[in-house]
This record gives C-alpha cells, structure tokens and sequence, in this order.
C-alpha cells in the first residue's frame, strides 16, 4: 500500500523525491519545505506513469539508499523519470542510479568506501554549485560503499574529493545532476545553497507557505465535512491542539473536542489546556474528568505494559461514551503527520518488533463507524508549529515538548498511586522551570522528571529522611527515534537537585538519566 498523492501537488508546484531507503530521505523534504517547495516523498516501487502523471512534478530528486546498484534486483526508479525534461539530482545511491541507467559505470568500493566528513573542490562552474567555493573547498558529508566509474554520456565532472573523484556530476544541457555526498545533512553546512540553486533553475516560485496551506486546508476541510460533526481527542499536544483550532475555524461549532482527564497530566495541565481551548479560543470542549476511573484501575498494577493496556482502553471508552453524546458525528479528527503517512522503504519486508504498545486513538474510527479528517497529513513538525503560529496559538503551547498519551503513568515505574503522582508533579515542574529560567527548553526535545519505585536514607536539617529518589531526563532528539542525553552544566544540575529537594516534599536524592536511546527508551516504560 502506498500513500496517495496529495491533491496538493495539483496547486503546488511539485517537487518528487524518490526514495530508495536513506536514512536522511527526510531531511532532503524538510530542506525543500524550507525553502517554500512544495515536495513529496514516494517510495521507488510507487513510482510508475500513473504517479507521474498525477504529480506532474518540476524536478525529480532520486534519493540514497542503502542497496548496491550492481547487485542484481537491486531498486531502480521508472526510465520515464529521466524523460520528463524536468531537472533530475541524484545523491549517493541516486547517483549510482542515474549513471547506471544513463550509461556510465558503477562499480563496488573495495577500499574506496567513504563515510563521514570529507572535503570537495570545484574543477568547473556549475549552475547547482553557484555560490560554492567561494571560500576554497567545501565540507560535505560522505556515505557510501560503491563509486562511479565511468561517467554516463553527456555528463562531465564538476567537483572532486580525495575518495571521490566523481563528487559532482553533471549534464548541464539536460539538467541532470548528481552528487556523491548528502547535501541535506547538517553536516554538509552549504548544502541548503544547492538546493536553492536546484529549485531556481528548476523554476519553482517558493509557494508553499503556512498561510497559503492554511487557506486550502480550511476549504479542504469544508469540502470533506459538508455539514456534519466532527469529534476530535484534544490532548493539549501541538498536534492535537493545532488540528482542533484549524478545524475550529473551517467548521466552527461542527467541532466539539473531547479532552481525556485521565489523571495523569503534569501539574496545572488540565486547567490549562482547558482554560485555553474552551474559555479563550470559544472550542466546543468536554471535559472528561475521569481521574477515578482510570487511577481506580491502575490501583496496584505495576507491569508497564498492562499499565498502558489499560490506559488505552479506558481513553477509548471514556472518548466513545463522550463522543456517542454528540448526535450526527460522522468524523474523527486526527493530528496525523507527514512522517506517519510516508511509507518507509523496507527491503527486509519483515515487521519491525513492537518495543511498546502506544495507545491514542488507534482502533476508534472503525469501532465507531468514523471517518478521519487528517488535515496535518502533509506537514512536518516545524511545519505544524509554524501552522498554529499562524492560526493565533501562543508559543507556549506551540513549543511544547512532546507528552506521551499513556502521561505520567509511564514516569512512574512500578505501582502507581496519587501521592507519587503528586509528588512527580512538583518535582517536574521545578525541573522545567529551571530548564525555562536557563533558557534551554527550545534546545531540548523532551525532558521530564521520572519518580522511582525506591526510598533511600538522606539528612535534612538534623533529623533523617527515607523518601523517593526521583531522576531526571533531557534528551535531544529529531524524530524521537533516537536520541541522546542533553550536556547540562554541573552547576545546572546541582542547583536543580538542590531546589527539587527543597522546594519537593517527598523527595531526598536526584538523578541524572545519561542514557541514550537505544539503549534506552525516552520514557521510563
Ligand atoms: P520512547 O519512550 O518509545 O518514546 O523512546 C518516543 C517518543 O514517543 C513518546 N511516547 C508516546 N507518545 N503515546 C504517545 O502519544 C504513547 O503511548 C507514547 N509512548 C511514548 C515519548 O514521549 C517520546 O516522545
């Protein structure tokens, strides 16, 4: 199954990447939206006539990929792509692809293979390299095995690197470019210039912007929703929030949100969320307060997964009864986004291994005979938040750190109960007031205080303490695939141990959580 084209690429001028399995497809899309082109991702094996068709794209990017393009089988992209006389980039194994298919040579890296930092020169001008060079050689980032060996005909080489001879190749009458190293990655700190220079030369006028997918998305909705109702599980989350408001204001009181009080928000969350969406922005909000409920079941179950199991359950129970209240709903509003609709490119085809089970809404549409309206599905993150800064949102929410549907029952390992509950509370709160006070927050991903199931022995004042160690996580991430442990100062540390101990009865000794992810999850469950 793939993902269908977005009827977008009809209004937008469209740019296809075709991806071949790279790790980095992502960041190709993300540096094009960031430079207000329109893109989307297709994996190789949905791309045919049909697509093309469908998309008439203005340029074609061929991504890397982790195949080799000797091995027989191995991913190619449809002839068509190179006959569409639009501009075409290959990177890395793109590269390979596009001499390969034109002509040329590639052939396997015995002791030429590359990875990480390496530096290119210009041999010859070039119009995707304009403004490159300027200051002598230029750092790219480098991974691959195989190597061009032989140029297709009409190409010529541009750029070169000690292991690359190939580095930049071009056919400048056709423009076709291809390139041995990732523009996209950080690491190659001028790549955003070639692609600026590619989209120019490809003619694209930079349509694509948050104001302009506003307009659309809101007709969009219109058209979809007619005059039904429209339910939407608001969770106070960016994504959530910012799909609620935008259908707020294509449909107005078609929309009622349902928000799950399930007992486990951080401390004044609830307030908050409802105080902003109900009272401020005038949104049709139930507010389910079902803190009983839920802690009732959870009441001394300490298996992480029979802890989210439960969760999950309950949410959807609670969210239906709520919702089968709301008479005529024919919709479900979701805050999908672009990176859970691009289908990733497997060559195993084996399922990945459920580490854990997330719960939301999942299963809920069908159960209830619902239909989605997904109006984030083309959006990137930092294309959502830019979204909800346009529609009116206050930064605060808009920059908030992700939190997990299953809360704080997933920072509290082992048995649950409302005093640790509490005592979490406070101790957040004063973690990410410090992280705030030392203006570290928008550099963080996510970061949290965990409570864990063990008192130890302390001394306050002149009399002994035996209370809950409490640990501290912060980590950085893009996606929340990874992820790795924030540097902060030792004087951060020490000052924030020393405030939660002071200011967080209940708490005589915190930690600092350096673990990365993997091994690590974010979460404590
Ligand atoms: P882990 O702990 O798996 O988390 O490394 C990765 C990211 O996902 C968030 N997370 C969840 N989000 N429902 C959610 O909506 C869940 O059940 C859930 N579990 C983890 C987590 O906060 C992190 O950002």
């Amino acid at each position: 199954m793939t993902a269908p084209a977005s009827p977008l690429a009809a209004r937008h001028d469209c740019l296809l990447v075709v991806d071949f399995g790279s790790q980095v497809t992502q960041l190709i899309a993300r540096r094009l939206r960031e430079l207000n082109i329109y893109c989307e991702i297709h994996p190789f094996q949905a791309v045919d006539a049909a697509l093309l068709a469908r998309l008439a794209p203005k340029a074609v990017i061929l991504s890397g990929g982790p195949a080799s393009v000797i091995d027989a089988g191995s991913p190619r992209p449809p002839a068509e792509v190179f006959d569409l006389g639009v501009p075409v980039l290959g990177i890395c194994y793109g590269q390979q692809v596009m001499m390969q298919m034109l002509g040329g040579e590639v052939v396997r890296g015995d002791g030429t293979a590359e990875f990480g930092r390496a530096f290119v020169t210009g041999s010859e001008p070039l119009d995707i390299l304009d403004g490159w060079f300027d200051g002598g050689r230029e750092q790219v980032w480098m991974s691959h095995g195989d190597h061009v060996a032989r140029l297709a005909p009409g190409f010529g080489v541009y750029a070169t690197s000690p292991g690359a001879p190939f580095a930049v190749v071009a056919d400048p009458s056709r423009h076709f470019y291809a390139v041995q190293f990732h523009p996209e990655v950080h690491h190659t700190p001028n790549g955003r210039r070639l692609y600026e220079n590619f989209v120019r030369l490809a003619g694209f006028t930079g349509d694509w912007t948050m104001g302009a997918f506003r307009d659309e998305a809101i007709q969009r909705i219109r058209d979809q929703v007619g005059d039904a109702k429209v339910i939407c599980a608001l969770s106070g989350g960016v994504d959530s929030s910012v799909a609620a408001v935008l259908i707020h204001e294509a449909i107005g009181d078609q929309l009622t949100c349902v928000f799950v009080d399930h007992g486990l928000m951080r401390l004044n969350e609830a307030e908050e969320v409802v105080g902003m969406f109900r009272d401020h922005m005038n949104l049709p909000l139930i507010h389910a307060q079902e803190q009983d409920l839920f802690l009732g079941a959870l009441d001394g179950v300490s298996d992480p997964e029979t802890k989210r199991k439960i969760i999950g359950k309950l949410f959807i129970d609670v969210f239906q009864k709520h919702a089968d209240e709301i008479e005529g709903a024919a919709f479900l509003a979701q805050g999908t986004l672009y990176p859970d609709v691009i289908e990733s490119v497997s060559f195993s085809g084996g399922p990945s291994v459920t580490i854990k089970s997330h719960h939301n809404v999942g299963g809920l549409p069908e159960k209830m005979g619902l239909k989605l309206v997904e109006p984030l599905r083309e959006l990137f993150k930092d294309e959502v938040r830019a979204l909800g800064r346009e529609l009116g949102l206050p930064d605060k929410f808009i920059g908030r750190h992700p939190f997990p549907g299953p809360g704080l029952a997933i920072r509290c390992p082992g048995e649950i109960t409302r005093e640790k509950l509490d005592i979490l509370r406070r101790a957040d709160a004063v973690y990410i007031d410090q992280i705030r006070r030392h203006g570290l927050y928008d550099e963080i991903w996510q970061a949290f205080a965990a409570i864990l199931p063990v008192r130890t022995v302390g001394v306050m004042g002149d009399g002994r303490t035996y209370d809950y160690a409490c640990s501290l996580r912060a980590v950085t991430s893009v996606d929340g695939m990874t992820a790795d442990y924030y540097p902060f100062s030792h004087e951060f540390l020490g000052e924030t141990a020393t405030r939660i101990i002071n200011e967080v009865r209940g708490i005589n000794r915190v930690m600092y959580d350096v673990t990365s992810k993997p091994p690590g999850t974010i979460e404590y469950e």
